[in-house]
């Protein structure tokens, strides 16, 4: 009987269908990441590994495994946590869950927008600290973001359906960046494809949406943070290490761009305490993806994936 490990409680749907297909689930069932050395234990002799993106899954861990490990299933689409070469030497799939989340995430990346705009949540706090005594004719005055200009960088699933929610919702004018030019959505959007420099100049607000990779590593600097306009909002739902956290802020800090919206951090769930002070920033616990519908569907396809790989048949999803 094949045998999964679960590192953490996510949706019962994983365990009905794993238990379904005769797979023996065993699971960490107290909601706490576990340390390196307990995750190397838990793993040990497994088959299949259900991991979450706050599971480090290394050449160690894989190796602690065992040669008859078959598939690490990602509960996420993005994929950084695993060390993609150590699988593939080991022969391991890894999968991960594109597409149920995709328009979560846009969706977030939207409310961030509007939040960082409208200054929402600046406000509340000063509504419930019953500093509210008047109506204001100049307070807590924002852009409109009709017809202002949308700048994507990464066009892939989530980066198109942002833009797709931003041209027909709001009229957006859309620019994007990307390794690749994409015409077909060009056409559809009106979007015009521009180099990062060029984007990060004409963009009112900046939305990420690539992988982290070592290519992307700081790809928003202190150089391209100073090429956005003084009035620009940045948005990032992809991965905290795309931007330099240090770099953004400072920028905030002397409001050389408007604010941001953050929903994903280099070392979470540590924030910088200077962010946490800042106004011109919405901060939230990296939860883009928290619809119950796309938390629901991720399980589901993990679990997919372990039942297909398991059973001797192609993964769904796999990642290479
Ligand atoms: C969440 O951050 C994901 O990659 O699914
Ligand atoms: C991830 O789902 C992406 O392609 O944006």
């Amino acid at each position: 009987m094949a045998q999964v490990f679960i590192c953490r409680p996510i949706s019962a749907v994983a365990e009905e269908i794993l238990k379904k297909a005769g797979i023996e689930i065993k699971q960490n069932s107290q909601n706490k990441i576990l340390s390196k050395p307990e995750l190397r234990q838990a793993v040990k002799g497994m088959d299949g590994v259900l991991a979450l993106l706050t599971d480090k899954i290394d050449a160690e861990v894989l190796e602690a495994a065992g040669s008859q490990l078959k598939i690490v299933a990602n509960y996420a689409v993005g994929f950084d946590n695993i060390d993609i070469k150590a699988a593939q030497k080991q022969g391991v799939i890894v999968t991960n869950t594109p597409d149920v989340l995709t328009e979560a995430v846009a969706e977030h990346s939207l409310a961030l927008m509007m939040a960082v705009a409208r200054k929402v949540v600046e406000s509340d706090k000063f509504l419930r600290a019953g500093q509210w005594d008047k109506w204001e004719p100049q307070g807590f005055l924002g852009p409109q973001l009709t017809g202002k200009t949308l700048g994507v960088v990464g066009l892939g699933r989530i980066g198109s359906m942002l833009a797709k929610i931003a041209c027909r919702g709001l009229g957006m004018k859309v620019l994007y960046y990307d390794v690749a030019k994409n015409s077909q959505f060009e056409r559809q959007f009106k979007a015009k494809f521009r180099t990062l420099a060029q984007l990060l100049q004409q963009s009112d607000v900046v939305s990420l949406h690539v992988p982290l990779l070592p290519a992307t590593k700081h790809l928003i600097g202190a150089k391209e943070l100073k090429m956005m306009k003084k009035s620009a909002i940045l948005i990032n739902t992809a991965r905290g290490s795309v931007v330099d956290e240090e770099a953004l802020v400072k920028v905030l800090e002397k409001k050389e761009i408007r604010g941001a919206g953050l929903d994903v951090f280099e070392q979470e769930p540590k924030v910088p305490h200077q962010l946490v002070k800042l106004a011109n920033v919405v901060l939230t616990p990296h939860i883009a993806s928290a619809t119950h519908e796309a938390r629901e569907a991720m399980a589901k396809i993990a679990a997919d994936n372990l039942v297909a790989v398991l059973s001797g048949k192609k993964p769904l999803n796999p990642v290479y």
